[in-house]
């Protein structure tokens, strides 16, 4: 029997979805002869702040910009000082560590019990930091003890949010107004994501929110008076459309998503294939699933072989990046494991249970 692929991830399908409106789109968006800010960007923010439950939301190039332009206007405000300490955890892709050494502050890196940062690894932190960023990897919240601690101690909470939109904790509250400020990524292979980069920030600090926009377009009042040391992010108009063309689909594909993962989890049986505690499909949409296998190159190899697609969260963490020499020497042996072992497994909305059948078939098989 000839065995049909199954890909980690097919952008092309996940996007012929909105094609014709997207087209539709495009075609009033280059009539309208207005390529920087105007109203389709107007209109995707106020979609994503109402959506997240956030009474702002700030358009963005990228999600990089979102987090540093957060950090930085914080400093311009007053908030967190130049060269401020903030706490991170150590198991996060890059980006996050990018945005701390951007605003000109320094990371306090914690490790992880078991995914995310949690009540538990902070209350054991003995250095002293200025503020919180914590990450919900993979699309999982990060636990709301975590919020709890911070709202006791008074200290400043940011969130990146880049992986976990739509996901909601069990008081109905959703990812982006959890924290003071979240920063998204809309990387087209997000759970939403734009034709190209796009990010945001939303916030319920109107005061924050005001200087964030400030910030990401060039520090600038007004046309020609520049308050601050600015950026230029801004959200492209044609990714602003895009993205409201996909917003009313995320509740449905995230549901997907998590329909998947919880079949992994009721049927993946393999000793040599450890998954994280089931406690990972709680608040989550699952935007990895991850698996961790020892040797796995040989299982991503094996799976190679059997037409399935895998895909790496992450390789190499980025405390051991050359990028961040100064924090070579740091030893954070939970997140060291799990970036030596994980292997993410094909979960996206397209999935049939056929698929997903088969995933399971081979998994078990190796
Ligand atoms: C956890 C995390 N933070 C931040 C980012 C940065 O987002 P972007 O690639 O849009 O700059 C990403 C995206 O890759 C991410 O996964």
């Amino acid at each position: 029997m000839i065995k049909t692929q199954i890909s980690y991830l097919d952008l092309k399908p996940l996007n012929d979805r909105f094609a014709q409106e997207d087209l539709k789109t495009f075609r009033e968006i280059y009539s309208s002869g207005k390529f920087i800010g105007g109203e389709w960007v107007t209109q995707f923010e106020n979609e994503y702040a109402s959506y997240c439950g956030a009474s702002h939301c700030i358009g963005t190039g990228n999600g990089l910009d979102a987090l540093t332009i957060i950090l930085k206007a914080e400093i311009a405000l007053g908030n967190l000082p130049v060269n401020a300490r903030i706490l991170v955890p150590a198991h996060t892709y890059i980006a996050t560590f990018l945005s701390i050494a951007h605003a000109g502050m320094q990371a306090i890196l914690v490790d992880v019990e078991a995914l995310n940062l949690t009540a538990l690894a902070i209350r054991q932190v003995n250095q002293k930091y200025d503020a919180i960023l914590v990450v919900d990897l993979y699309g999982k919240l990060v636990e709301d003890e975590v919020y709890a601690f911070a709202k006791a101690n008074s200290v400043n909470i940011y969130c990146d949010t880049a992986q976990s939109h739509g996901a909601t904790n069990d008081k109905g509250v959703k990812a982006g107004s959890l924290a003071k400020a979240s920063a998204f990524s809309f990387y087209p292979t997000k759970n939403i994501g734009a034709i190209g980069d796009a990010g945001a920030i939303t916030t319920n600090d109107l005061e924050l929110a005001n200087m964030c926009r400030k910030i990401a377009n060039y520090g600038r009042e007004s046309r020609f008076i520049n308050d601050v040391i600015g950026v230029n992010s801004r959200l492209d108009p044609l990714q602003a459309g895009f993205l409201s063309n996909r917003l009313p689909q995320l509740d449905a594909d995230n549901k997907k998503r998590v329909e998947i993962a919880t079949y992994y989890y009721e049927h993946i049986n393999n000793d040599k294939v450890q998954l994280l505690s089931q406690d990972f499909l709680k608040n989550s949409v699952v935007h990895v699933f991850p698996v961790y296998v020892n040797n796995r190159k040989a299982f991503i190899d094996y799976l190679e072989a059997q037409g399935i697609g895998t895909s790496l969260h992450y390789e190499v963490p980025p405390h051991l990046q050359k990028a961040f020499k100064a924090f070579n020497h740091l030893i954070f042996p939970i997140t060291e494991e799990l970036h030596r072992t994980e292997v993410s497994l094909p979960c996206h909305p397209l999935i049939t249970f056929e698929q997903m059948e088969r995933v399971v078939h081979e998994v078990n098989g190796y």
